[in-house]
C-alpha cells in the first residue's frame, strides 16, 4: 500500500520534472509567485510570532539593589517615617488582648482590603500595613487618607512598597505591634489575600498557648538560585542553598512575649529578601533557637475540594481575590450559623479527607 503510494508520487514528481525541464520559465513560475506571495509572508508571520514565544521571559524585577547599599535593618528602620496610623490606640488600656492581626497590603489593593474588612476581620482586631507605590505617590496617599479616616486601620510608613522590600515591611509590623500592643498574646501577620477561620485560628492559639513562633513549617527548603523565579534568592545575600526549616509567610503567629527579643536580634542579622525565611529562620530559629511550631491548619495553599468543611477545618486559605474571598466567606458563615449541626457534619467530612491532605492532595 505505503509502496505503492510512494512509487505513484516519484512517478509523478519525475514527470514534473521532465516538464519543467522542457518549459521552464512557464512551470517554475506558479510556485515562484506562491514561495514570494504566500509563504514568505506566513513563514515572516510565523517566525515572529513564534520567538517572542520561545525568548526567555521579559529581564526579571528583582531590584535587590538597594541590599547591595545597607542590609542592616536598623538603618531602614530609622529612615522610615509613619505617615498615616489608626486615630485610636488600637489596644489602649486593655490588659489582655489575645491577638492582634496585621496584614501586608500594598496602597493600590483597596478591593482586596474591603474584602478582608467585610469578612473575616470584622472578628478580630485587624490593621493594614503598607509604603507608598508607584508613579503616583500623592493621589495613592490621599486615597489612602480617606480609606484611614473612613476606617481606621491603615498604618501607612514612607518606604518604597515593593515585593523586594517585604521584610522591612514585616519588620515595621513587629515594631509597630511593640509599640502600640506589647500587651498582646500573638501578633498574627497575614497577606490580604488570604481568607482567615477567625474561629479555627482561636483554636489554634488556644491549643498552642506556649508556642513561640506557630505556622506551616517548610521543611528543607531549596532556594531559588534562576534570576527569573520571583523568590530569587541571590548567593551574596544568603549563601546556603537549603533552609532547613521556616514558616510560611501567609500566615504565622509570633508569641508577643518574644517580640522584644526577636526585633533586638533582626538588628545584627543583614538583611535579605524573603520575609518569612528572614524572621522565622534566621532570626527567630538560627540566630535565638526559638521554637518553630508547625501547625497544618495555618495552610499556605487554597483546599483542593471547595466546600464549605474544607473552610471550617482550616485558619487560612491563600491566594484568593475578593470575590472568592467573599464566596467562601459565605459558606464559612452558613456553617457558623448551623454551629451543632455543621460540627457533625464537617468532623466526619474532615475525618475523610483529612487524611487524603496529608498525601500532599493540595494546590497552590
Ligand atoms: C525599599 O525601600 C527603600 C526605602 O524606601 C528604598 O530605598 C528601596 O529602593 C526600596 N526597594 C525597592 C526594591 O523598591
Ligand atoms: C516539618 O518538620 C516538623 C518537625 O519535624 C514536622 O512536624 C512538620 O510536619 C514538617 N512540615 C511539613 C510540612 O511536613
Ligand atoms: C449546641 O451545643 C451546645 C453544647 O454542645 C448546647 O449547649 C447548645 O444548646 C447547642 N445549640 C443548638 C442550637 O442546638
Amino acid at each position: 500500500m505505503l509502496e505503492s503510494i510512494l512509487r505513484i508520487i516519484s512517478r509523478k514528481f519525475l514527470y514534473y520534472l521532465k516538464f519543467i525541464g522542457r518549459r521552464k520559465v512557464l512551470f517554475l513560475a506558479p510556485p515562484l509567485v506562491l514561495v514570494v506571495l504566500v509563504l514568505w509572508p506566513a513563514c515572516r508571520w510565523f517566525a515572529a510570532h513564534t520567538s517572542r514565544a520561545l525568548l526567555p521571559p521579559l529581564p526579571p524585577d528583582t531590584p535587590l539593589q538597594h541590599f547591595r547599599r545597607s542590609r542592616s535593618l536598623q538603618h531602614y528602620l530609622t529612615h522610615t517615617q509613619i505617615l498615616i496610623e489608626p486615630s485610636v490606640a488600637p489596644c489602649g488600656s486593655i490588659d489582655e488582648v489575645r491577638v492582634i492581626t496585621l496584614v501586608s497590603s500594598a496602597p493600590p489593593r483597596a478591593a482586596q482590603r474591603q474584602a478582608v474588612r467585610d469578612t473575616w476581620a470584622k472578628h478580630q482586631k485587624t490593621f493594614f500595613v503598607m509604603g507608598l507605590h508607584g508613579e503616583r505617590v500623592d493621589e495613592q496617599l490621599v486615597d489612602n487618607y480617606i480609606e484611614a479616616k473612613q476606617y481606621s486601620d491603615l498604618i501607612v510608613f514612607d518606604f518604597r512598597d515593593h515585593y523586594q522590600n517585604l521584610t522591612l515591611k514585616t519588620a515595621l509590623m513587629l515594631q509597630w505591634t511593640l509599640d502600640n500592643c506589647p500587651q498582646t498574646e500573638f501578633l498574627f501577620k497575614t497577606d490580604d489575600d488570604v481568607l482567615v477561620n477567625p474561629w479555627t485560628l482561636q483554636k489554634v492559639m488556644e491549643q498552642n498557648v506556649d508556642a513561640q513562633l506557630l505556622g506551616y513549617s517548610r521543611n528543607n527548603t531549596l532556594l531559588h538560585r534562576d534570576e527569573y523565579n520571583k523568590w530569587y534568592v541571590p548567593r551574596w545575600l544568603h549563601y546556603e542553598d537549603q533552609v532547613s526549616r521556616y514558616l510560611s509567610g501567609t500566615g504565622y503567629l509570633i508569641n508577643g512575649d518574644f517580640l522584644p527579643q526577636i526585633m533586638e536580634a533582626a538588628v545584627n542579622v543583614p538583611l535579605m529578601n524573603l520575609e518569612d525565611i528572614y524572621f522565622t529562620y534566621l532570626v527567630a530559629h538560627k540566630e535565638l533557637g526559638l521554637k518553630l511550631t508547625h501547625d497544618k491548619r495555618l495552610s499556605p495553599t487554597k483546599p483542593w475540594l471547595k466546600v464549605s468543611c474544607m473552610y471550617w477545618w482550616l485558619a487560612s486559605t491563600h491566594s484568593l481575590d475578593p470575590h472568592e474571598m467573599r464566596a467562601a466567606w459565605a459558606k464559612l458563615e452558613g456553617l457558623m450559623k448551623g454551629r451543632n449541626h455543621s460540627t457533625n457534619i464537617c468532623s466526619a467530612f474532615n475525618e475523610f479527607f483529612g487524611s487524603w491532605r496529608d498525601y500532599g492532595l493540595t494546590f497552590e
